[in-house]
């Protein structure tokens, strides 16, 4: 069935979507995100259906306070408790042990639970008015590219979900690092917006970095062996613009400029890694429109937020 898409500016409008057992997409600092009520099992279900979403990839539960924090996990460990004190709200997503009375689907049945508070005033102003914890996986179809505006949703969530909260583009444009911090020593599951080093060196924990993400089958966190990010182009992943093979369906971005922009489709020079973080999924999601076959990304350093950047690039190229 299709839906209306309500587009909107309020945040107690869309809240009362929420309320109401309906889907909103909302803003925030990292990509936008597709909210249901997490304590309704219905609402959950239809963020997987709405999203095509695999039925073993959990979801996030976002929150407004940390009060709500203890109504949703059996305990804060020590290690969170340091996380939180130094970044919620921000881009940082923790994995606790779930509490019995929230809906298993939110975490697609596995005993833990995602939780994270956006440090967004639009996101955090439309979990206020909602009142419930709101799970929300990214508001892209699955495999497609995280919207970083309120068009890109539009695009793909048209007719699929009741109301669309319209807010600027995600100033982050990368996810949240998902953390699991249920025991002594934390361990990064997906890297992203905040760098493991800043963790270490704001926190003192000592905390096992993956690098990399988890390969298909040992993933502790489901959500990374699904294919992600993808947009319709090929991706290439060049050491510098020199390896860019010129034409007007072929794009590049990175951060050292290419001498030929006019022979290119479509052309992003970054400023440094925050700026590539920031205009990487848009830009996929420009090359789409402009019908781009071949996207030339430039490789950065794996380290600070270079590491989500390569992280995201790379899986982008893999088909
Ligand atoms: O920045 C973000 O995190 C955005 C915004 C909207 O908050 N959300 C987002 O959600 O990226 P999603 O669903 O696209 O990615 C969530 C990731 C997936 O890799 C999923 O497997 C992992 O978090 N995840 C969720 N719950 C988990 C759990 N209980 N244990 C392990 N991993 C979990
Ligand atoms: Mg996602």
């Amino acid at each position: 069935m299709l839906l209306t898409t309500h587009l909107t500016e309020s945040t107690e409008e869309a809240a009362a979507f929420i309320k109401q057992g309906q889907l909103v997409a909302f803003p925030t600092e990292t990509v936008y995100g597709l909210g249901g009520n997490a304590l309704s099992e219905s609402s959950v279900e239809n963020i997987y259906r709405a999203k095509e979403r695999p039925i073993d990839n959990p979801l996030i539960v976002h929150i407004h306070s940390l009060e709500q924090i203890n109504t949703l996990v059996k305990a804060i460990t020590p290690p969170a408790k340091k996380l939180i004190d130094a970044f919620f709200p921000g881009p940082i997503t923790l994995i606790l042990e779930r509490a019995e009375h929230v809906p298993k689907i939110v975490s697609a049945g596995l005993s833990s639970i995602a939780i994270r508070m956006p440090a967004n005033d639009t996101a955090l102003r439309f979990l206020q008015a909602c009142d419930l914890p709101v799970a929300a996986p990214s508001a892209n179809r699955s495999g497609r590219p995280s919207p970083t505006t309120w068009q890109d949703v539009y695009t793909d969530l048209k007719g699929r979900i009741s109301c669309i909260l319209k807010g600027e583009q995600s100033q982050v444009g990368l996810e949240s690092t998902v953390i699991d911090c249920r025991y002594d020593q934390p361990r990064i599951l997906r890297a992203g917006g905040i760098p493991v080093e800043k963790i270490q060196e704001i926190t003192s924990l000592s905390v096992v970095s993956n690098g990399q993400l988890e390969g298909e089958h040992s993933s502790p966190s489901p959500g990374v062996k699904h294919k992600h990010y993808a947009p319709k182009a090929i991706v290439h992943i060049v050491n510098s613009p020199d390896e860019v093979d010129p034409s007007f369906t072929s794009a590049f971005i990175g951060l050292n400029p290419y001498p030929f922009p006019e022979k290119l489709g479509l052309y992003q020079k970054c400023l440094d890694l925050t700026d590539y973080a920031y205009q990487l999924f848009h830009f996929f999601r420009r090359c789409d429109r402009a019908g781009i076959s071949d996207i030339y990304c430039e490789s950065t350093s794996r380290k600070q937020l270079g590491n989500a950047l390569m992280d995201r690039i790379t899986r982008a190229s893999e088909r």
